[in-house]
């Protein structure tokens, strides 16, 4: 089997080298960044496991159910079968290779986390992504070591290179950021490269070095993607510096209590209208009540996370960093101050679209992680990013693996183009492009969306494309924020993170993957059945 080109040094692409290499595959990591700097190194709050480590009566038919409901019963529930069934495996992985999970009495503790009846969150503080990143790439160097893994930071992905039918991939073409040289690397090709961040700069909590190119080139190269309405707003976060950054789940999750100031008390509005999980109901959830209460005429604009209540014991071990991190940035002590947050965007539950296995509908094409629309429907449940991430890129590697392809027989399996004057990907997007798109996709696709809104944004980006000449990346930007927006308008009902003041209700019509596909020079929306679980084993504990 040729080398297998991996895109993206995070989470997903690592865990895919490794699995890789255990086998005795041969790879190459390519990333605009080195791993160190990856978007899975901001993870903060944990990694869900059904590991009931502590009698939390929890097993994996739980962690399933509360993956489906909280998803607003919009995924894969055979994709979701595996992840929850391999979770607590991938855990002691992790733990076996080293990352200092918190603990009592030798035992890996959990915490609450939204959407969740069960503790079923690992945790290295708030700290998980660090620590597993740090764990994961000590791991691959004893790989790279052995010439199984051959990393290319600071390479950065073009395009993909498709066959005459444009439906089989060949390899794909890089460009080397120091040297400016294109490479042309042959053979299979995985993608993860993580969330579409820089569609969206100022208003998310991940890096917009994850810029959305990867998915919005290959979108309009004929791959096709799915659930792209599907955003997740993260109910806590707060700004700096033109920045949303992440207030951890993990603060709810240890008590931390949300309120708002009603007729000049505080009302902590979650508890009262949401008695079980309070707090921790799931994203979607939390972060539309934010948006209504802020909005209601009794109530003052600034919802504020009380933490003041939380034990010593819990800063001390469980949240430091967090602390720290909330004087640094806000000259706020969250022991004594309630802090001020917002919803901001965090996830992309929609992506590339693949089946079960990873595959896109390209040959020998596969993803995996955040850039692609597995596991999470319409909305993800907090500490199942990770776990995707990992599960993924592991699962891709098995597919690719199991399918033995000898595609690209190509020889040598790269080659350098050392000038390539007509390459239609050499100017950048430009920062006025970019904050037009966002400006008009944030206006669009909000927290709470309507058909008048939408067709609105729609027009204000063809107005954009029509008016002005765009370079190829703004192009396929502009391309891949019309079929968000056009998967919206499509689904008109309301599910999960896709919340619609025209459609409020949730419609069992709807209760299919959204998918959008570049045709012809035109984007067609369709709809998909999910498939029927295969097996339902409720014995199954850990
Ligand atoms: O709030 C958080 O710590 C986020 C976790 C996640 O998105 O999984």
């Amino acid at each position: 089997m040729d080398r297998i080109n991996i895109i993206g040094a995070g989470l997903s692409g690592l865990s895919a080298a490794l699995t890789l290499s255990y086998s005795g595959i041969s790879c190459n990591l390519i990333s605009l960044q080195p791993s160190e700097r990856a978007q899975s190194v901001l993870a903060e709050g944990g990694i869900n496991a059904a590991l009931d480590t502590m009698g939390e009566n929890d097993c994996i038919e739980n962690h399933f159910n509360d993956t489906i409901h909280g998803g607003a019963d919009m995924a894969d529930p055979n994709a979701v079968d595996g992840l929850t069934r391999n979770a607590p495996a991938i855990l002691y992985w992790l733990e076996h290779l080293g990352v200092p999970f918190n603990r009592k009495n030798g035992k890996i503790v959990l915490r609450n986390f939204g959407g969740q009846k069960k503790k079923r969150t690992a945790y290295a503080k708030s700290s998980t992504g660090k620590m597993m990143m740090t764990s994961l790439t000590d791991e691959a160097r004893k790989y790279e070591a052995k010439g199984l893994i051959t990393r290319y930071p600071h390479h950065e992905f073009i395009r993909l290179l498709l066959d005459n039918s444009g439906k089989n991939c060949l390899g794909v073409r890089v460009k080397d950021t120091y040297s400016g040289e294109l490479i042309d690397f042959f053979g299979t090709v995985l993608l993860a490269s993580g969330g579409i961040n820089g569609v969206f700069p100022h208003m998310t909590t991940g890096t917009t070095q994850n810029s959305g190119d990867v998915t919005a080139t290959v979108f309009s190269q004929g791959v096709r993607a799915g659930n792209l309405e599907m955003i997740q707003y993260h109910p806590t976060t707060y700004g700096i510096s033109g920045k949303r950054c992440l207030l951890t789940e993990a603060a709810r999750g240890e008590g931390g209590r949300l309120y708002v100031i009603r007729n000049g008390e505080p009302w902590y509005f979650m508890e009262e209208k949401y008695p079980e999980l309070k707090n921790l109901m799931p994203r979607d959830v939390v972060s539309r009540e934010i948006y209504f209460v802020r909005r209601s005429d009794d109530c003052e604009n600034t919802v504020y996370l009380d933490m003041r209540e939380l034990p010593e014991d819990t800063w001390k071990h469980k949240l430091s960093d967090l602390r720290e991190e909330i004087i640094k940035y806000l000259s706020l002590d969250p022991k004594r101050d309630p802090i001020p947050i917002e919803p901001g965007i965090h996830y992309f539950m929609g992506g590339i679209d693949t089946d079960e296995n990873h595959r896109t509908n390209i040959g020998n094409l596969y993803a995996s992680g955040e850039c692609t629309c597995q596991y999470h429907g319409a909305n993800r449940l907090g500490g199942n990013s990770m776990l995707g991430a990992i599960y993924g890129g592991k699962k891709a590697a098995e597919s690719i693996l199991q399918s033995g392809e000898k595609e690209s027989a190509a020889e040598p399996s790269f080659s350098v183009c050392e000038k390539d004057d007509s390459d239609e990907y050499a100017e950048e997007a430009s920062a006025e492009r970019i904050r037009q798109i966002r400006e008009i996709l944030l206006d669009g696709l909000g927290i709470v969306r309507n058909e008048n809104e939408m067709q609105n944004a729609l027009a204000r980006l063809k107005r954009l494309a029509a008016d002005n000449k765009l370079n190829k990346r703004e192009q396929n930007r502009v391309c891949l924020a019309r079929a968000m927006l056009m998967s919206a308008l499509e689904r008109k009902e309301s599910r999960g993170a896709h919340y619609r003041e025209d459609y409020p209700a949730k419609n069992d019509d709807y209760q299919k993957t959204t998918t959008a596909s570049f045709e012809n020079q035109n984007i067609v929306i369709r709809f998909r059945e999910l498939p029927k679980r295969r097996s339902c084993n409720n014995e199954n504990k850990t």
